[in-house]
């Protein structure tokens, strides 16, 4: 039995969104459209067509939702830009209205004590660029993302002292390139899927160097989709198939933004695939310089996946996903001849299949600090559910709160452990909306008052009940849990 010894007094509670997810105001103020303006535009994309055009419409109420955020007391507040509203066309002008909107929500929330924590990509990448070179798969991405960002870093920096460089690039690399789901909707180009990580790693890296250069005591990091996995059981195989899973899904990017490198196992299965990644002179010299300033890990943690050996007859990604709700309607997926994903028996999943498995955010910790002995950032966690506003304007939401909970308590343990996790973010804090499902699943702590048509959305917002508990999580540095 070891004592606990809790959150550390400087523990950033917090909650996240994504500029595409909240804003709205899509054409305003100089905006230019974003590639996800244009995919939920293609029939059949996204749940009922909902688009962002509105989304919850922060643009207008970011003063009222940060007022709620301090009223629950939140100590951190992690947003994205949108890099349309910054450089409209990706790599022309700089628009001033659009600096001033984000000056004005980090203004707020340093007015109530919140510390803004900011992620320069969460995936709506400027069209323009898309038209002009095809985006993220043509090297100049490089030098127009490092512009991009250290527009900010030299526009905010004297006030914003996190950052996060990338959002999930492991997500929205595989579900643009591989699945499809995700712009430009590729499906199973795998070579280029390689070659636009490695793209997306030297912006990443290249925009470290030059935050760092400005601000030497910036905190910066990247942002990981980290699903940890479990061998199957302790047939050998199906141990060997979570190692190949690790190199190949997990430390494929964590490797690179610690170590600067990739796994060596992954690049010869890639190899052996006769996939090459075009790399420049210097750029394991710049990854190596940029791993060795960043501060934290990010990392968004929603659930596992069990492991086990796919034969090379097995089965492939799946493209399809369930965007309904409708419980039990994902496929399995995997990589033939070396693994697939079954589902855990041992686990209970949300109405979206994903698993709920609270010890995984304490796997994830203990993994992170055992390899790369880094401090982490929880930047994204929580539950989508279906909610329901009652009369009196009220939400009970009892799986809300039992979710995070646990996941708390489970958090708590990997402190305990000798973890050093400097910040939890609830995925969201507002509703708002889920890129392929509309508005149907609900993350947030606040209600937003509006469905997937837009023509019925009065944006009211009402305080759930988890709300009132996260804020006594926050008062009491959860000394409850
Ligand atoms: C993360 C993203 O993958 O998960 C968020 O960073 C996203 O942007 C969140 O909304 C939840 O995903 P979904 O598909 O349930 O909305």
């Amino acid at each position: 039995f070891k004592e606990s010894n809790g959150f550390p007094e400087t523990f950033l509670w917090g909650s996240a969104s994504a500029a595409y997810q909240i804003e709205g105001a899509a054409s305003e103020d100089g905006k230019g459209v974003s590639n996800w303006d244009q995919f939920v535009r293609i029939p059949g994309k996204t749940f009922k067509a909902t688009t962002g055009d509105l989304a919850v419409d922060h643009y207008h109420r970011f003063k009222e939702d940060i007022a709620l955020m301090a009223e629950a007391g939140l100590k951190t507040y992690r947003f994205s830009i949108a890099w349309t509203r910054i450089i409209p066309d990706g790599n022309g002008e700089v628009n001033e209205k659009g600096l001033a909107f984000y000056d004005a929500i980090i203004d707020e929330c340093i007015k109530y004590g919140i510390e803004p924590m900011v992620t320069v990509y969460h995936w709506d990448m400027p069209q323009a660029l898309q038209d002009q070179y095809g985006g993220w798969e043509n090297r100049q991405i490089v030098k127009d993302y490092v512009r991009y960002a250290t527009t900010l870093f030299e526009h905010f920096g004297d006030r914003v002292h996190y950052w996060i460089t990338m959002n999930e690039q492991n997500v929205f690399t595989s579900l643009g390139w591989l699945t499809g789901m995700h712009p430009p909707g590729k499906v199973m180009d795998q070579k280029m899927f390689y070659q636009v990580n490695h793209h997306a790693n030297m912006a990443h890296a290249y925009s470290v160097l030059e935050l760092k250069k400005r601000y030497p005591d910036a905190h910066v990091g990247a942002s990981f989709a980290y699903t940890p996995g479990y061998a199957w059981d302790c047939k050998p195989i199906n141990a060997m198939a979570k190692a190949d899973y690790d190199d190949l899904q997990n430390y494929f990017w964590m490797d690179v933004y610690a170590y600067g490198r990739y796994p060596k196992a992954a690049i010869r299965y890639l190899e052996s695939n006769g996939i090459h990644i075009q790399m420049e002179a210097e750029d394991q010299k710049i990854m190596k310089q940029a791993a060795a300033l960043i501060d934290f890990m990010g990392v968004n943690y929603y659930q596992t996946a069990a492991i086990e050996y796919n034969p090379i007859d097995g089965v492939g990604m799946s493209t399809e996903v369930n965007t309904t709700g409708k419980k039990g309607t994902a496929k399995e997926e995997g990589i033939p001849g070396l693994y697939k994903k079954p589902s855990n028996p041992y686990l209970e999943k949300t109405d979206w299949d994903w698993t709920i498995d609270p010890m995984g955010i304490r796997m994830c910790c203990r993994d992170i600090t055992s390899r790369y002995d880094l401090p982490i950032v929880i930047s994204e966690n929580g539950l989508g559910a279906f909610d329901k506003l009652e009369e009196d304007n009220v939400i009970h939401d009892p799986y809300r709160i039992a979710f995070l909970e646990a996941h708390l308590k489970e958090l708590k343990k990997a402190i305990d452990d000798g973890c050093d996790v400097w910040a939890y973010c609830t995925w969201s804090f507002t509703d708002l909306l889920s890129w392929l499902n509309g508005y149907q699943k609900r993350y947030g702590f606040v209600y937003v008052d509006r469905e997937e048509d837009d023509t019925t959305a009065k944006l009211n917002r009402y305080k759930k009940d988890s709300f009132y508990w996260y804020q006594n999580v926050i008062k009491t540095n959860g000394k409850d849990l």
